[in-house]
């Protein structure tokens, strides 16, 4: 093999593996990069997980404070938040059957999903 032979093989192998590792990126929409199986419904806690929604996304308008003329839409303790789990309207709001909450916009299915997932299990105070 003389050099203009090795140089044109290699040139080839070369844009061979390049072209693979885009189409390799591009291929991948975001559901296969971001699969569904990460959102976690199985170990949904009171404590950890649905404090956490709340505190990001509602805490500020449903507190001790602002409970917006609602008292019964306190979310700062667990009796308030069981209240509205029992009464159906923790999930319909997130699911903006009645009214959206938050008022901002709906929030991405995987909150969502652990809300009902913990409201599902008799919504425990775990
Ligand atoms: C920007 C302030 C704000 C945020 C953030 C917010 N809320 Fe509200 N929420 C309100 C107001 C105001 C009302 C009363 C609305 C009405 O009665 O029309 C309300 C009412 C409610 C009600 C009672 C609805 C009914 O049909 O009686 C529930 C349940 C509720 N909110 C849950 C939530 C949850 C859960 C979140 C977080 C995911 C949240 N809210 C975030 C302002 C907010």
């Amino acid at each position: 093999m003389n050099w203009i032979d090795f140089i044109i093989k290699n040139l080839i192998l070369f844009f061979t593996i390049i072209i693979l590792f885009i189409s390799g990126c591009a291929n991948k929409n975001a559901e296969e990069l971001y699969p569904a199986s990460t959102c976690d419904t199985i170990n949904v806690k009171y404590s950890s997980t649905i404090t956490q929604i709340i505190s990001t996304n509602c805490i500020n308008c449903h507190n001790g404070v602002l409970a917006n003329g609602n008292p019964q839409v306190r979310l700062d303790s667990y009796t308030g938040v069981k209240a509205v789990a029992d009464n159906g309207k923790f999930y319909k709001t997130l699911e903006g059957t009645t009214k959206q909450m938050p008022p901002s916009g709906r929030l991405p299915d995987c909150p969502i999903s652990q809300v009902k997932a913990w409201i599902d299990t008799g919504s425990p105070n775990n």
